[in-house]
């Protein structure tokens, strides 16, 4: 994208920043260039920097809703990351119970709540308590897009959105439609009160805090790292002392602010306020005041960033080689904000968690098409498991599909051919990573990985395909 009209969409990307703190990522300007060119054909404007001069310069809150229309992801369904919100519930809920005992009543808030369906899978799970019978429980959910919200609001929900809720729940909490289609039930939805909040704008002041919980699942990963810490730090502020922050299972808040400490359940991290006592990890889900402290862990005391003691069975190309050096965080991408899932799930390979890097690296792929780095990354762990080569060929195929310039996943290929005895194909491979490695781009994160420079990766092609190599 160039020109004129490239840099007017570029500058609209600029004005969506500073007004939601979403970021657009540059995969997606073509298709935004495209769309507002259809906007600027329907205003009867002439051009996109006129369009972007009209939004700009004064308050269209029109065309505002249009534009966020097409810049915001409201991707979600029903029952995602559904044992995050049921370790939420089982683990967390009897200290909520009993912080509020008097008053009988608690808040939560799903902020940035697309067309809530987080907040309806909280509500459902809520409503199966026996505790909170007589309770005046409820959940305020917000998004900054208006139109999302009228969707919410209507409680239907179809398709990929019910596909992951049980079918006792179906039957209990939803009015069946038609096929896959389906209305809440209204005494589900009366717990929900929807409304429109940016995230962005400060002060930063919902209604109903402070918050036994506030959910933010999938909503900073579109911010950048400033804007991501003016939003947490102001919910910690919105959160009673006894409450909790909850993100996407494969998002941490921890490195963003120190007002908030994480705490681990059932392999899952929560976030409390730093200056609240520990809470228990019950795991009966009964809340029946079994207290057992030592079962919660403080992510940060307890982490691991030392080597994991496990090394590639096979190959030569060693990632992992130098597993120290995870001891700097991982650097996010700067352009690329989706970076924040991947680089959790880098940091616990990296770290030999492996259990949690596979929980993430599902995570990021559950939202449909995989990035690269997810498919890599699966290649990876595939090996160091010490599963059948094939798992890992097929993953590092996948990556030379949607990014053939990455040298690193084709050696890392290359030496897996290699080991499995397969010399053709890996050296058609070794002669690919010679012919490009110079120009073609380099894996994120690949130095944390331990993956080779260019230099290294051509060396170590060259050495293969030396005619004494070549032969088994
Ligand atoms: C991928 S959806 C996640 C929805 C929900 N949290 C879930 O996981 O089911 C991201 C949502 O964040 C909302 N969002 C983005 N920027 C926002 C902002 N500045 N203020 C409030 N909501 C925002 C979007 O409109 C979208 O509905």
């Amino acid at each position: 994208m160039s020109g004129r009209e490239g840099d007017a969409v570029r500058e609209l990307t600029r004005l969506v920043e500073a007004r939601i703190g979403h970021v657009v990522p540059d995969r997606n300007l073509p298709f935004l260039e495209e769309a507002v060119r259809r906007r600027v054909a329907k205003l009867g404007l002439s051009c996109v920097e006129a369009y972007v001069a009209r939004l700009s310069e004064r308050e269209d809150v029109a065309e505002w809703e249009e534009l966020l229309r097409l810049v915001l992801v409201h991707e979600s369904y029903l029952f995602r990351g559904r044992r995050q919100l049921e370790v939420l519930v089982e683990a967390f809920l009897p200290d909520l119970v009993e912080a509020r005992r008097e008053a009988r009543s608690l808040a939560f808030w799903s902020a940035g709540c697309s067309r809530g369906e987080e907040a309806v899978t909280l509500a459902v799970l809520l409503a199966d308590r026996p505790e909170l019978d007589g309770w005046d429980w409820r959940i305020l959910a917000t998004d900054v897009d208006s139109r999302i919200l009228e969707e919410a609001r209507s409680g239907l929900y179809e398709g990929r959105a019910v596909r992951e809720v049980p079918a006792a729940v179906l039957a209990r909490f939803f009015v069946r439609l038609g096929e896959e289609r389906y209305r809440v039930r209204p005494e589900i939805l009366a717990r929900i009160e929807y409304r429109e909040l940016n995230l962005v704008k400060e002060p930063l002041d919902p209604p109903g805090a402070p918050f036994d919980a506030i959910l933010i699942r999938n909503v900073l990963i579109y911010f950048r790292p400033e804007s991501q810490r003016r939003v947490v730090e102001a919910m910690a502020g919105l959160v009673a002392p006894h409450g909790i922050v909850v993100p996407g299972p494969s998002e941490s808040l921890w490195q963003i602010v120190d007002s908030l400490r994480p705490v681990e359940s059932h392999g899952i991290y929560f976030y409390r306020p730093r200056s609240a006592s520990p809470v228990p990890d019950r795991t009966d889900g009964k809340g029946n005041g079994g207290r057992n402290p030592g079962q919660e862990r403080s992510v940060v005391s307890g982490r691991r960033l030392t080597s994991p003691g496990v090394d590639r069975k096979r190959g030569t190309t060693a990632p992992l080689r130098n597993p120290g050096r995870a001891r700097s965080k991982p650097q996010e991408p700067p352009c690329c904000p989706d970076g924040v899932g991947v680089r959790d799930a880098v940091e616990a390979l990296v770290s030999g968690r492996f259990e949690e890097a596979r929980t993430v690296l599902a995570e990021l792929a559950s939202g449909g098409d995989a990035p690269a780095m997810v498919h890599a990354l699966d290649g990876l762990l595939a090996e160091l498991l010490g599963e059948p080569p094939g798992t890992s060929v097929r993953a590092y195929r996948r990556v030379l599909f949607l990014e053939p310039g990455w040298f690193q996943v084709r050696l890392l290929l290359a030496d897996l051919l290699w080991a499995t005895g397969d010399r053709r194909r890996a050296a058609v491979e070794y002669r690919r990573v010679l012919r490009e490695a110079g120009m073609a781009g380099t894996v994120p994160f690949w130095n944390v990985l331990g993956l080779p420079d260019r230099a290294a990766a051509r060396e170590h092609a060259r050495a293969r395909l030396r005619p004494d190599q070549e032969r088994p």
